[in-house]
This record gives C-alpha cells, structure tokens and sequence, in this order.
C-alpha cells in the first residue's frame, strides 16, 4: 500500500490509491478551459539541431503546457521546467517530455532496417530496453518510436527508419520495439512510453519524395498499411504520431476515418495521437484547410488530440469550443487520453528525473554488448565467393575506401545523442581483433563520399598492390537517410563505384563492405566483388561487429527485409506482390525485371540443409489445427544461426492475393553438426484468411500452399 501520510493535498487526483480512470475524471473536473487546451499542445525544451525541424525557440514555456520535446542530454533543464509546472500551475499538472530516441540515445545501435535484417526481435526488444533507460534517466518518458512505415521504394530516406517491405515483418518488430520501451508497466523506471508512426501510409510516399501525397486504396490500407499498427497497438502502445501524407484526398492528420474509426473505435485504443511537427499548419498547404483556425477545427475533429508545435490548437481550439464547433466532450475526451498517459507513467508522484553521473547513465557494458550483438546479427554477407570470407589470419589487408576510417556515418540517421567519438570505426575494429597483426592492416581512404576528386586513387591503388586481400569500405553519408533524404538513384555515386573499378585491376581478391540506410543498386559493383557484406549503419559498435564477421568471429546471420532491385529503374519492386496476367510478358528490355538481391536472402559461412517440409494434415477444416515442420541440418564447420521465413500462398481468392506472404519467422542456433527442428502452427483465421477493403477478415475454401525456402506444400480447406 503506498503510504499517503504525508500527502499534504488531499484531492482526489494527487491520491495514488484511487484508479486512473477515477483520478483522470477527478482532475478534468477541476480543469477550466484553458489548463485543458494547453495539455493539448506540445511545444520544444532545448537545444534542437535537427535542421527540419527549427521551430521558433519557446523562451517562456507556460507552466501548464502538456507536452515538450525534449532536446537536452541532462535532466536540469528539464526538472526545472517540471518544477514550474508542478509548483506553479494552479493544478500541479506535470510535463510529458518527448524525444526521438529512434535506434538508441546515446548508445547507438543499428538503424531500424538493420534491426529488421537481424530477424531477432528479442535482440531488438533488449535494444530498445537499454534506448529507453538511457533516455529515462536524461529526463525523457516517451519516444516518437517505433516507425512502422511498409516501404518499397529505396528512394525514400525513411526506408532506414522502419522495418522493410513487409507488414508481417514491421508488426514484429512493432511489438518487439513497444515492449522493450515501456516494459510490463509504464510507470516502472527506465521505462518510457512508445508512439507508433507514422499513422498511416507514409511509406508509401510517390516515388520516394518526402512529405508528398499517397495513393493509397482502402484495400491496400487495410492489408499493407495498417496491419503493423494493430499489432503494435495490441502490445499497448501508448500513443501514436500522425503522419505528413495525403491519403488519397484525405491528409493523414485530419483523417476521420484511420484516426478514430479504425485506431479509437475498432482496435478500441485509449491512449493519443500526436501531430507530427507542423502537420495541423500544414493542412493548409494540402490543400484541406484555408486557415490555421480551420486546420485545427479538422485535426481535433478528426481524433487527432496533440499538435506538436506548430500552436494552431493553442490558438483556435478554445474560440472553436466557444462556438460550438468543438464539443466539450470531444475536449475533455482528448485531454483525458493525455493525463491518463501521464498518471500511468507515474509522472505525477516522481516529476523530477534523478540526476545521476554519465557514467551510470550511458554506455553501460550490457548496453554496448546488446548493441554490438544486434550489430552483428544485423549485417547481410550478400555474396561469398570460393569462401573468401572469413579473412585468412595472417593475410596482409589492404581498408581502401571512405568508410573504413570514418566514425560519424556510422552512426546513421536519427542518432539522437550518439556520439562520434563512441563509434569504433571499421579500421579501429579490425586493429583490435584478436588475431589479426597491426602491421599486416594497410590503410587508404582513395575518395570521398561523393565528388569527382580521384587524387587519392593512386594511393589507394599502391596500398592495394601490397596486401593479399582488399576490404572496400564503400556507402552512404548518414544525412543520405531519415527525413527529408530522398536519392533519385540507390547507386553509390560514381567515385566509389570508380575507385572499386581501379581496385579491381589490381588482381587482388576484392571484399566489399556497404554501409547504407537502404537497399543499394549494386549492379555495377557487384560484378567486381568476390565477397560483399551490407553492414547498415550499425551505430557505434561497427567497427567490432565487423571485425568479429570478417575474422569468423561471428558467423554472419542476417537476411535482407527488403528487396535489392538491380537498378533504381525496377522501383517498385518487392516480394509480396500480386500476380499479373501475362508473367511470361511485360519484362524490361534492357535489363533484367528480377531483382538482383531478393527479399530474404543472407549467406553464412555455414551450410544449412533442409529436410522435407511437412504438414499436419493435407485436408483441412475451420477450427482444425495444422502445424507445419522442417528439419535443419548444420551440414558446415562453423556453429551458425538460421532463420526460417514461414510463406503462405493463396492461388485463387475472391480478392486477388499476392505471390506469396510471409506469416511467421523463427531463428534458431544451430551447432555445426547438428539439427533443429522449425515450426509453424497454422491459425487459419489469421495466416490463411485475408482482409477486405472494410478490414473485414475472410477465410475461403480451396487450396494454399505453405512454403519455405524453395520447397512447397499444397493443402486444401473444406466445408
Ligand atoms: C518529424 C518526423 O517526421 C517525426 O518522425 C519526428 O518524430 C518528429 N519530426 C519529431 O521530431
């Protein structure tokens, strides 16, 4: 029982030992008019260097206000501000301060691609546990994360900041991320609450153009776009971020039915829904609203309960009350979703963040060891040829490339208080590994990033002509990905694809490793590589979880989550796809329509055989169980883990299905020598059913296929 004895203000919301619920009414009661406007406001604290998002520097931050984005790395400023808010509002209302902690605060981890590359949610929910501790104790209780955008397109520079092309995929990796953030309760420390995003479709943003319009038909909605959102609001998510897109006519953030139709009346969710930045204001230039007055008066009516930053329900929510337009029901509704979050985090009996040392904040050595495994497990060993990798020991190896030395493009997009310094870069990595010998490790960095300068080729070229091995060190800056980062082409820019060129005729075996924030068009470089590892960007244990791949310290295990076209040109090109009338027809003619690198595929330096594929029952009923099983033999030398990807396939259905989609994934160890068993039960409703336009979910009879890797079986389900 929590002692109340000395709880000076007896009112009923102070009092921890009445429900939530009870505590919230109690408190609504009390809240005029305008207290309750502001907790519907979310303005800025601190220092904010992201450059999309400069907002007018807040000095005075009103004491009632509801809601921060926090931008420091110290809890003073914020317990500062706190105290304002709980000491000198008339109600005591403590601030909900925000961050985006996207792949870690200061220790960094990798990009959520990558995550999504490692196929290991319990890896990505323990990350996500030592983001929200490190965020916890620098004064922040809430995320704008998970992203749980499906995206297609490369172009698109958030394709890095969610979990790859497929919905199954991104609704894991949702219930993984939300989990490891706010833990069993919120109020717990080291605990903050998770936000959904981008609510909804974002992802499928024309031609990777950032903020633009989508198209997006309901069917589509329903069975691409929404289904991550559900699963991460089953795991109880607390809030959820509106997207920046127009969804076919309707923009995200004023979208009656996504925001309160689907999230508030079916899937039943009590927590809020913030703006994103400006995204109220920006009705305007959608097109919907004429004025930020009629912006907000869409928003709020639409289920939207928080603007971030952009003032509009500040100003207007209170005349549209007066006028009847806004309800003080609706009012109280959404102010009532933001206390209860508050209540739940505990934020009205703890306010102040305690202030603890860096040290007992940040990179702890379970940090950085979850950080370097999740590395590791992320990196995608794209082609190995005659075995090349793991690298010799003893072998003189030449780093050439604008990657190997560098630290900061490591860390990639959205690395919020990530540090250069932390970063062990590729070189630094490889210098430390156990085995290798310092003066057998050359080093030459032959270009930049991009630009036109091949002064340093003839460098990179006499360094090369040393070594027994080359290891490219190729990518893409860190501002190439996140917000606002479209690419027209996914091909590295010209001077690195020249310099491997250049390596190339040195005769030497040429090692490629990629560091990117999203597929690549390797076309012209994949010719050239012996080996090739896409590492991401994997944040600030690179250099060793390189290190540990190429010296077959780690055995690499990760599979890409999303395709790797052959050329930009094949955009969109992704797995799940529906099936055309004339597939003998309809190719490009001048290159290939497969893609170079498909959905699912990773190498290792193992060799896994599979068994035969078998069912339960070939024929079967509703409400029948089926269970599929596969039999996986580490027929190599090296311990390694496999992931299996459980594929359903409908042939013939009312609504046309796609190839084939992924239902269910597992990975497993495996020692070398021996076996494990895989295997999926069946639910029929869910894995064989499919959605209509309305999120109506059907089950047909007739025949399906389940398979895995090159192997299928056929089922059939009757009356
Ligand atoms: C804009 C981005 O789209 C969103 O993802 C982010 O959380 C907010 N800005 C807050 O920084």
């Amino acid at each position: 029982m929590t002692d109340l004895s000395d709880i000076k203000d007896r009112s009923l919301y102070k009092n921890p030992a009445f429900s939530i619920d009870r505590r919230v009414d109690d408190l609504l009661a009390r809240m005029n008019l305008e207290e309750k406007i502001y907790q519907l406001n979310q303005y800025t604290l601190g220092r904010n260097n992201n450059e999309n998002n400069i907002g007018e520097a807040v000095k005075n931050i009103p004491a009632e206000i509801g809601s921060l984005i926090y931008f420091e790395t110290t809890p003073e400023l914020r317990n500062s501000v706190q105290k304002k808010a709980v000491e000198e509002s008339r109600l005591g209302i403590p601030i909900l301060f925000g961050y985006d902690v996207i792949h870690g605060f200061r220790t960094i981890y990798p990009i959520s691609l990558g995550q999504a590359a490692s196929w290991n949610p319990e890896l990505v929910e323990d990350a996500c546990g030592v983001a929200a501790q490190e965020a916890f104790t620098s004064g922040v209780n809430w995320t704008f994360s998970p992203m749980v955008d499906v995206a297609r397109d490369g172009r698109w520079g958030r394709v890095s900041e969610g979990y790859g092309e497929d919905p199954y995929v991104n609704g894991v990796f949702a219930a993984a991320s939300v989990r490891g953030y706010q833990g069993d309760t919120l109020s717990a420390k080291n605990k903050v609450a998770a936000c959904l995003k981008h609510y909804v479709g974002y992802g499928a943003s024309e031609a990777g153009r950032d903020y633009v319009p989508t198209e997006i038909s309901k069917q589509t909605l329903w069975d691409t776009y929404l289904p991550p959102f559900e699963v991460g609001i089953k795991a109880g998510a607390a809030t959820v971020m509106s997207a920046f897109n127009n969804i076919s006519g309707i923009p995200a953030s004023a979208n009656y039915y996504t925001l309160t139709e689907i999230l508030k009346k079916r899937w039943k969710h009590r927590g809020f829904v913030v703006s994103d930045w400006d995204a109220v204001k920006q009705l305007i230039t959608q097109g919907l609203a004429a004025n930020e007055k009629e912006a907000a008066w869409y928003a709020f009516s639409a289920g939207l309960e928080m603007d971030m930053t952009d003032n509009c329900y500040q100003k207007h929510l209170g005349k549209l009350v007066k006028e009847g337009k806004v309800s003080m029901e609706a009012i109280d509704d959404a102010v009532g979703r933001i206390l209860r979050l508050k209540f739940e985090l505990g934020l009205f009996e703890n306010p102040y963040t305690e202030i603890l040392p860096d040290d007992k904040r940040f990179l702890l050595p379970s940090s950085l060891n979850v950080a370097e495994q999740l590395a590791q497990e992320s990196m995608v060993l794209l082609k190995n040829n005659k075995g090349v990798l793991p690298l010799k020991k003893g072998y003189k190896i030449a780093f050439i490339g604008p990657m190997a030395n560098n630290r900061l493009h490591l860390l990639g997009s959205w690395s919020a208080h990530g540090n250069e310094k932390d970063v062990v870069s590729i070189l630094d990595g490889i210098r430390k590994e156990k085995g290798f010998i310092k003066k057998n490790i050359l080093f030459a960095d032959g270009c930049g990033f991009d630009g036109n300068d091949q002064r340093g080729f003839a460098e990179a070229i006499r360094v090369a002509e040393q070594a027994d091995i080359i290891i490219a060190c190729l990518g893409e800056k860190k501002t190439w990905s996140g917000e606002n980062a479209s690419r027209s082409v996914i091909a590295l820019p010209r001077i690195q694809e020249e310099l491997l060129e250049n390596l190339k005729k040195t005769g030497k075996p040429l090692v490629v490793l990629l560091s990117s924030g999203r597929p690549l068009d390797l076309s012209r470089i994949e010719p050239l590589a012996d080996a090739m590892l896409e590492i991401w960007q994997p944040g600030i244990t690179a250099g060793i979880a390189v290190a540990g791949i190429l010296s077959g310290r780690y055995n690499p295990s990760g599979k890409l989550p999303i395709t790797f076209p052959y050329t930009t040109g094949q955009i969109p090109i992704y797995y799940n796809h529906r099936k055309s009338g004339r597939t003998h027809q309809g190719k490009y003619q001048n290159i290939t329509s497969e893609p170079l690198y498909s959905f699912g595929h990773g190498l290792s330096y193992t060799k896994f055989e599979y068994g035969t594929l078998k069912l339960s029952s070939s024929k079967i009923r509703r409400g029948d169980t089926l269970r599929a099983e596969i039999e996986v033999k580490n027929v190599g030398n090296y311990d390694g883990k496999e992931t299996l990807l459980w594929f359903v396939a409908d042939p013939f259905s009312s609504i046309t299905r796609p190839v084939k989609e992924l239902k269910y994934f597992e990975k497993k160890e495996i020692p070398a020598g021996e076996s494990r068993i895989f295997t999926f039960d069946i639910n029929l409703e869910r894995d064989l059913g499919f959605v209509n336009e309305d999120g109506k979910r059907l089950l047909e009879n007739g025949i399906f296929y389940i398979m895995v890797k090159d192997q299928k079986v056929k089922i059939e389900l009757i009356d």
